[in-house]
């Protein structure tokens, strides 16, 4: 799809009316395919009053009905699906961890739609056709490891499909195989970091030239530690399962100023996550998408609870989206004040003494939730060094969020180390009772 003269693929090298165009044809023909096809669109349209022929021009996408993560639960397995199941070739399925699991399906023209979208988000990354990709977002279910494998193929790469897990033979694999891109989340890779070390390797002495990072939030100061230290270029990707996995939108390797968004197969809109109306470009709000091309799950107005902000392209013609705050899940309100924790992962990675492992620990103390930030110290910081980063948190974290907190700096080596997604959150509330 892309060749070595001309990095750009076809729908990269569009102006911005082509674009506009292009989008409201595809629109135009997803509204129509999922109102033909999927009952629970033709009756959420016709609850609504909508036909898909209203929609003339992109704003008219406002006066459609979401779709949430719910509705997808109430069609498990097969109910959302536009096509016969004859014509779908894959399924991928999420974790389920918070409830009953969502099924996402995939016809052949969809799985090379998604493959020419991650060789565009690697070849966006800094990868090229010959370098070596090593894989290890997990395999399986989840679309993080075939989603970048065959995005990787397509680009014309050699693939190394560690998966995740068993740790030492990741170190291993990357000493011997001599990758020049590895994709993986940027816990996990923390956790490489440690192994490299525990080896006694030189962490930025690898192949290794860059990273693609996504599956979960970090931070800038996040990806300032893994450059440093690894010596990389650490660019983000974004995705998710209902709307196709990973290579919905990437960061340019040049600019590394957030996500463009690729537009050309799914239109991205901000809303008020309360209200439900569409927000100006800019203003920070829940990222909702509707699909372009799909086959066989089209998806229209998606809520992905996720909160960001869209801003004009700079390396490309598509918008970018400002990198991820957090979902509107994992936001703690403590006493009434939001909290996410990248915002703790930024306190905790300018705090000196301190490793970049934190965990949030929720209690219940009388009537009251309490929070403590846990955070591991670097092996060579002193106890004096350990208490003003505690005191440093804290403060921290009253001055910028308006909160009170504890902080507890803990061992090297003690919080649970990820091996996928991270978890954050420890709740130990009593349940029932909120
Ligand atoms: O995590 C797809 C993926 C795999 C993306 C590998 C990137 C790399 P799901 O398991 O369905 O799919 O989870 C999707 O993960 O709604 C976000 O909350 C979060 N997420 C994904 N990428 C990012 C990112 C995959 N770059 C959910 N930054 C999304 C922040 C992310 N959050």
């Amino acid at each position: 799809m892309t060749d070595a003269a001309d990095p750009l693929d076809a729908g990269e090298r569009l102006g911005t009316e082509e674009l506009r165009a292009l989008q409201l044809e595809r629109l135009r023909a997803s509204l129509r395919h999922a109102y033909e096809h999927v009952p629970f669109y033709r009756e959420s349209f016709d609850k609504a009053g909508v036909r898909p022929e209203d929609c003339r021009t992109l704003a008219d996408l406002a006066r459609f009905p979401f779709t949430t993560k719910a509705d997808l639960r109430a069609n498990y397995p097969y109910g959302m699906f536009a096509v016969p199941r004859e014509r779908i070739r894959r399924l991928h399925a999420s974790s389920g961890t918070t409830g009953q699991p969502t099924v996402v399906g995939y016809t052949d023209r969809d799985l090379s739609v998604w493959a020419d979208l991650v060789a565009r988000s690697l070849r966006a990354a800094g990868g090229r056709p010959g370098d070596v990709v090593h894989v290890a977002y997990g395999y399986g279910l989840f679309t993080g490891g075939l989603g970048a494998h065959y995005g990787a193929e397509r680009l014309g790469c050699t693939v190394v499909p560690a998966s995740g897990g068993m740790t030492a033979r990741q170190v291993r694999l990357i000493l011997d195989l001599e990758p020049s891109v590895i994709m993986v989340t940027p816990s996990y890779m923390l956790t490489l970091l440690d192994e490299f070390e525990r080896q006694g390797v030189d962490p930025r002495g690898t192949s290794l030239r860059v990273g693609v990072f996504g599956a979960e939030p970090w931070t800038e100061p996040m990806r300032r530690e893994i450059e440093e230290r690894f010596a990389i270029d650490a660019v983000d990707i974004y995705g998710l399962s209902e709307v196709i996995g990973p290579g919905v939108a990437q960061e340019c390797v040049e600019t590394k100023d957030g996500l463009h968004v690729w537009e050309d197969h799914f239109y991205p809109e901000i809303v008020d996550p309360v209200t439900g109306e569409v927000l100006p470009e800019g203003e920070r709000g829940e990222l909702v998408f509707t699909s372009l091309t799909k086959e066989a799950m089209p998806v229209v107005r998606y809520r992905t609870r996720d909160l960001t902000r869209l801003l004009p392209g700079t390396a490309r013609v598509f918008r970018r989206m400002e990198k991820i705050t957090g979902r509107s899940d994992d936001m703690v309100i403590l006493r009434g004040v939001n909290l996410f924790p990248t915002q703790i992962e930024e306190i905790v990675l300018r705090t000196p003494g301190l490793a970049p492992h934190f965990q949030l620990r929720l209690t219940r103390e009388g009537r009251l939730d309490a929070l403590t930030v846990r955070a591991e110290a670097r092996p060579d910081a002193p106890p004096e060094v350990r208490e003003a980063a505690a005191r440093s948190i804290v403060a921290a974290v009253k001055d910028g969020i308006g909160v009170s907190v504890r902080a507890e700096i803990v061992e090297p080596e003690s919080l649970e180390r990820s091996v996928g997604k991270i978890r954050r959150i420890v709740d130990l509330r009593p349940r029932g009772d909120g």
